[in-house]
């Protein structure tokens, strides 16, 4: 796993340079760490493979060892054949009889070669294609899954979502195009080896000489697909802005941002001049490999066709058969085109598991919000929860400073507490820490008396009903959306509207064209329907109180909603919630004047806590801010009465 060390050293260009190794014993190491590496990551995508279909591997064996032994098999008929016609020929200008069926035998070797062949090359064809889209699946469900327990902090580093863009792109064509290039070096070798067995017979040396013209041709392809590998990783960046600056004037919730701002052209501009930036270089590699080997297939081809007047010559001196010429130039030619397969297919193989690599590293990305203890405890479920903060502090991964700063606080079971404070203060980052998206940096918080550590991680996340500031909005149906909570018990229609009611959503829905059954935003469904963002807050409300949770968590739930659906949905969490302990987080305190205990937050620090008349008599913080947006309120509404008596009066 150095590779992700690696990257985690990496500076933010992300440049990284090799040392040159010092000595032969380090640069020794170095080519058996490259190896070692090689092959394990084959391995691993053999073993994805087999676990996608284990006859896919057979069957691609089989034709790979068919498709190896075919050519060969049929160079010999065709050799055969062209002896015997030559034999025939000239004992017909003799007059002498000739068997036929000397040259019927070898012919109908070759007509089955022939079926053979094209009967391979279709089968091979099926089974590329039909693997190709199962190994695809495999991949896919495999990064889902992963994704799924990947530990919310590792969203916060962008190298992190490198990796994830890297192993999603990669998880398409690239693992099934390594195996097919490993079973096309298969076959190659088959027959190869062959052909050098049939050359041995010109001259031993015919086919080294082949193999090591090949030599440098080799050496040029690797260490170019080496660079354009480093090349491309170490630009991710200007492929992921590339990617983004097409996205932005593409997507469909920025649409209207860069139709009026006139966007599109400031992020065509972006895009062309991180391509070109991009591309001289590409360019550059591919022009310097293009040049090396068209030297080298150059000075190949002079050498092939000096080897061809040699062989000719043989015939010519009567040392070989007209059938022996076609055999071996056929030969020479077979080597040196199965030397560059060779090449081609390893150097494809070596730069597929290069990128290989991400969808590996991600795979194998650590989780680190585990259960502590060796037996995890399951929460009780279906009762109302303690919930303690003890000297908790927090850091983002990657920010400089405390974003909580050693935060105490007592939740008892049953209560309704309000968590107050400006924006930024770090209430949602409390939350997070409460339902273990993320670990303390220093602290603890307890659950019934137990560090939340202790808890098996998906039983803990069942307990918490929430209902996130920047919640989700599906491409689903309305009744769907609302149910999201509660996935694990089928959708029960009779409880969704019952929450709808309670979510002040009803009366909305019922406008809409299939009701329940309305297919949200418009991705799929030509139909689909785009809510406002006050119809989207109430369908999560809705959704809260659907969910079967013992703490409901709801973060600045009405924010976008009037003052008079906000009151009524307090009131209707008033009557539900009953023994569930609740927590609001909210910067609207009309609402908090019934909590049971408020909890007022400053810069992650707990700096005021107690009932709205306990902390109104205090006169700090909450009294300040309380009397700020009463007063607002105050004057709007002389400004309300003012507008009424001016309209009695014009009337
Ligand atoms: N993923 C993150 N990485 C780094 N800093 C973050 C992240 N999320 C929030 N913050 C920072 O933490 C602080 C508190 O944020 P938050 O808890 O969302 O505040 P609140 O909910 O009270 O408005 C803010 O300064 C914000 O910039
Ligand atoms: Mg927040």
């Amino acid at each position: 796993m150095d590779n992700r060390t690696n990257g985690a050293r990496r500076h933010p260009g992300g440049k990284q340079k090799e040392e040159r190794p010092k000595t032969f014993g380090e640069a020794m190491r170095r080519v058996g760490k490259v190896i070692g590496g090689f092959f394990s990551r084959l391995g691993y995508i053999f073993k994805l493979v087999w676990e996608t279909r284990p006859w896919i591997l057979f069957a691609m064996l089989g034709l790979a060892i068919l498709e190896g032994a075919l050519p060969v098999v049929k160079a010999l008929a065709a050799a055969e054949i062209l002896n015997e016609l030559a034999a025939a020929y000239s004992a017909a200008k003799l007059g002498q009889s000739f068997d036929f069926w000397l040259i019927m035998r070898p012919l109908i070797i070759e007509f089955v070669l022939i079926f053979i062949t094209s009967l391979s090359t279709n089968v091979d064809t099926i089974v590329r294609r039909i693997a190709g889209e199962l190994v695809v699946h495999t991949v896919k469900l495999k990064i889902m899954k992963k994704a799924k327990n990947v530990d919310m902090q590792s969203f916060d580093r962008p190298e992190f979502y490198e990796k994830l863009e890297n192993a999603s792109r990669e998880a398409g064509n690239r693992p099934i195009q390594i195996i097919g290039s490993t079973f096309n070096v298969v076959s190659t070798v088959i027959s190869m080896v062959s052909f050098i067995v049939i050359l041995w017979g010109l001259s031993p040396a015919a086919p080294f000489i082949i193999a090591a013209l090949a030599l440098p041709g080799a050496i040029v392809t690797f260490i170019y697909r080496k660079k354009v590998f480093s090349f491309v990783r170490m630009r991710s960046k200007d492929r992921r802005q590339l990617a983004y600056y097409s996205d932005v004037v593409t997507n469909k919730d920025l649409a209207k941002e860069v139709r009026i701002f006139g966007l599109s052209d400031f992020f065509t501009d972006k895009y062309k001049g991180t391509f070109k930036k991009y591309f001289s270089g590409l360019k550059r590699l591919f022009l310097g490999e293009g040049a090396w080997n068209t030297g080298f297939a150059i000075v190949s081809a002079v050498v092939n066709c000096l080897l061809f007047l040699f062989v000719a010559q043989g015939v010519y001196n009567g040392t070989s058969q007209i059938g022996d010429y076609s055999l071996y130039t056929g030969a020479l030619g077979s080597v040196s085109g199965a030397v560059r397969t060779l090449v081609a297919a390893t150097a494809t193989i070596y730069e597929g598991t290069l990128f290989i690599d991400n969808l590996i590293s991600f795979i194998k990305e650590p989780q680190t919000l585990i259960s502590t203890a060796d037996e995890p405890v399951m929460p009780e479920r279906h009762v109302a929860h303690k919930i303690e903060f003890c000297d908790v502090s927090f850091r983002y991964p990657g920010a400089d400073h405390d974003t909580i700063k050693h935060f105490s606080a007592t939740i008892n079971p049953g209560d309704t507490v309000v968590l107050v404070g400006l924006n930024g203060a770090g209430k949602t980052t409390l939350i997070k820490l409460l339902t273990r998206l993320y670990d303390p940096t220093d602290g603890k918080i307890m659950l019934d008396g137990r560090d939340i550590r202790e808890y098996d991680p998906t039983a803990l996340y069942k307990i918490f009903g929430i209902i996130f500031q920047d919640f989700g909005r599906y491409a689903v149906s309305v009744a769907e959306n609302v149910a999201m909570s509660d996935t694990d018990a089928p959708l029960d229609m009779e409880r969704v509207k019952e929450s709808a009611k309670q979510g002040n959503a009803d009366s909305f829905i019922k406008d809409l064209p299939d009701g329940y059954e309305t297919a949200l935003m418009r991705i799929f469904e030509e139909n689909g329907t785009e809510l406002s963002v006050g119809q989207w807050q109430k369908l999560s409300v809705a959704r809260a109180f659907y969910c079967d949770s013992d703490v409901l968590i709801l973060d600045e739930p009405t924010a976008s909603l009037d003052a008079i659906a906000e009151q009524e949905i307090y009131s209707q969490f008033d009557s539900l919630r009953k023994d569930k302990t609740t927590i609001f987080v909210s910067h609207r305190l009309s609402s908090a004047t019934v909590a049971d205990n408020i909890l007022v937050v400053e810069n992650g620090m707990l700096i005021e806590q107690g009932n709205h008349a306990q902390l109104m008599k205090l006169g700090g913080k909450y009294a300040e801010l309380f009397t700020t947006q009463a007063k607002r309120y105050m004057e709007s509404k002389d400004e309300v009465e003012e507008y009424e008596n001016t309209k009695g009066e014009n009337k």
